[in-house]
């Protein structure tokens, strides 16, 4: 039975989740002061009042959207679910995630036979682009680098807070987040160290498309333009490095982990957020799911707290410490 639903029935849900936010469903009802009937829904969104019927009873078939009958007519409206993280106007939004997810990874994934076989990701098959630069791939167009930003960007909102808390950081006075993108992570930063500096180091094309879409008005953290694989990182005290080392092979990990410990003083750090497995690498599910995908999008792979101690300490880091949130994404602190 669990294979039967694994195999015909969960692989659906995602396609209406990312179908009907494509399609606005879950703002039109946000915004609505009322609940609406399927022909409203669809006469406001442009589509076939059948397929939408259809597409809002599954909604409310796995909890997303109420719906109440009066004189036999079905009126569907939100739910505290859809307006908190699938409505575009909601800071706590997973709008662009599920963008991203519907438009870019689904696709991926439709070749993760092929990434099996190849042990190799799979941007080629997919997208007609080389596998081996994997950011140009990622940043193929200025539309998909949005869709991407905007993907780590809604991360933070809701899981950034357990990681800039996981460790008490108040004693590092200037932080450097490495591939910072949008700067979500560094801004919770800030927030919660207001006497440290913030500064996020990223691709000359990411930080002017930060600047340009992700600032917030009041927020100190500043953007540099650099490669962190080139020349000489700017002086911090701690180092951040958020969901980069799955991206790359070892070696590049360790080359980089290497420039990290020769560039900050006795004392400075590094902090790396993952998601991480657990040591056995029998879960957690959500890791293993994106270890998977780091294979069809990336060259590199989730791994286990010992590979990272391992890596740290090669790197000449000592007093490694990891802290699981409990969240999709975990913290190891080191020290120099
Ligand atoms: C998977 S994203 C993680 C973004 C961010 N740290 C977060 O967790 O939301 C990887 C980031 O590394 C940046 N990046 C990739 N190669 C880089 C390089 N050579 N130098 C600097 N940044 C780079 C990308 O532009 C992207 O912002």
């Amino acid at each position: 039975q669990k294979l039967k639903i694994y195999c015909a029935e969960v692989y659906c849900v995602p396609q209406v989740i990312f179908s009907a936010c494509e399609l606005g469903v879950f703002d039109l009802l946000l915004q609505s002061q009322k609940p609406l009937k399927a022909g409203e829904v669809a006469r406001e969104l442009g589509t076939s009042e059948d397929g939408m019927e259809r597409l809002l009873d599954v909604l409310v078939g796995i909890e997303i959207l109420e719906v109440e009958h009066t004189e036999g007519t079905a009126h569907y409206s939100s739910t505290d679910v859809s307006n908190l993280y699938l409505a575009k106007a909601s800071p706590k939004s997973l709008h662009d995630m599920i963008i991203y997810n519907s438009q870019t990874i689904y696709p991926l994934w439709n070749n993760l036979v092929d990434a099996v076989r190849e042990g190799k990701n799979q941007n080629e098959k997919t997208f007609g682009l080389s596998s081996k630069d994997i950011f140009s791939a990622i940043y193929r167009s200025e539309e998909e680098m949005l869709k991407f930003m905007g993907l780590m960007n809604s991360t933070w909102a809701i899981d950034g807070h357990d990681i800039v808390t996981a460790f008490n950081l108040s004693g590092f006075k200037s932080m450097v987040d490495l591939g910072g993108c949008s700067g979500a992570l560094a801004r919770e930063l800030a927030r919660e160290y207001p006497s440290s500096t913030v500064t996020v180091l990223d691709l000359p094309k990411v930080v002017q498309t930060a600047k340009q879409h992700f600032t917030e008005s009041g927020c100190t953290v500043e953007f540099q333009e650099g490669d962190f694989f080139e020349g000489d990182l700017p002086p911090a005290d701690l180092y951040i490095l958020a969901r980069i080392i799955h991206d790359w092979k070892k070696d590049k990990c360790e080359k980089l982990l290497k420039k990290i410990h020769s560039s900050t003083s006795p004392g400075g750090g590094v902090l790396i957020v993952e998601a991480m497995l657990f040591e056995s690498r029998r879960g957690p599910i959500t890791a293993q799911l994106y270890s998977l995908n780091m294979l069809v999008q990336t060259e590199g792979k989730e791994h286990p707290p010992s590979h990272y101690t391992g890596m740290l300490t090669q790197a000449g880091f000592k007093d490694v410490q990891v802290c699981r949130t409990g969240k999709s994404y975990d913290a190891v602190l080191a020290i120099k």
